[in-house]
């Protein structure tokens, strides 16, 4: 095996969200070493600029990068569309990024009413609008930026009154407009899908892009000759920058993991 086989793998977000990427990563990818980034301190992204977030990405890369990370994946859709193209520039290795799920739901989609939440950030980006026109044919897309979503999930809360009526309020109006599929076009709201679920009709599909992103992944780490061929299942590290006493429990609790496989690193920067 190569040294740079044997190298972790980074996972970021600006808070816990990627988290639910990361699971899917594991499940793909039993054997990695991954160190997962939750720039919490930072978190919420969805209403910053994208010299703020491309800041903080730059920030989080320069710290992976001297760990010797060998790819990294930017588990944040906001991040993704704000700066992917900056980072991919300025860094070597494969770098894996995040697109709301609109083509597997125009695939889906048999009444072709499409609902999208995600951050304004996302919304708003050229990124967006690229993928939204390059998918766009007969099929009609609602987009629902969802304000205070991600500051719950950061807090652990995945099912308070607080929070299902915040959900109700966004989800509502897509109802109306008799959506029959659902893109979680952040990844923290995939961690709200049980409670998404509940306020919806069983036949909506709701789709988002973890799997997709580890099965893109395990593609490329593959066609560079960067798969770790260790026969003993990979450790998870977690960092975060969070000011919250709780933040090792939230985190543990996202996870759900093994704790064998589980270290908590407490505050980095
Ligand atoms: N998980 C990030 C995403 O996928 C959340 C953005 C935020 O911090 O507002 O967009």
């Amino acid at each position: 095996m190569t040294p740079s086989q044997n190298n972790p793998i980074g996972v970021i977000d600006s808070g816990v969200g990627g988290i639910s990427v990361l699971k899917s990563i594991r499940k793909y990818l039993p054997y990695e070493k991954l160190i997962y980034v939750a720039d919490s301190k930072y978190a919420p992204y969805g209403e910053k600029s994208s010299e703020d977030i491309t800041h903080r990405m730059l920030t989080i890369f320069e710290f992976l990068n001297k760990i010797k990370v060998k790819s990294i994946v930017v588990a944040c859709n906001t991040a993704t569309a704000a700066s992917i193209g900056t980072l991919r520039n300025q860094f070597n290795f494969p770098i894996v990024g995040m697109e709301p799920a609109v083509k597997p739901a125009s695939l889906l989609s048999k009444n072709r009413v499409v609902g999208i939440l995600a951050t304004s950030g996302t919304l708003l980006s050229a990124k967006f609008a690229a993928l939204l026109e390059h998918h766009a044919n007969d099929i009609h897309f609602i987009t629902q930026p969802c304000f205070g979503l991600v500051e719950l999930v950061e807090q652990g809360d995945l099912e308070s009154v607080k929070l299902t009526t915040l959900l109700k309020k966004y989800i509502d109006p897509l109802l109306k407009e008799n959506i029959d599929t659902l893109v979680l076009g952040c990844t923290h709201y995939s961690f709200l899908k049980p409670a998404i679920q509940n306020l919806m009709p069983s036949y909506i599909n709701i789709v988002d892009t973890g799997d997709a992103v580890a099965v893109y992944l395990k593609h490329v780490l593959i066609e560079k000759n960067l798969l770790n061929h260790d026969i003993l299942p990979g450790i998870t590290d977690f960092w975060t920058n969070s000011l919250d006493q709780n933040a090792d429990k939230v985190i543990t609790s996202l996870w759900g993991g093994d704790p064998i496989s589980f270290n908590y690193k407490g505050l980095w920067i």
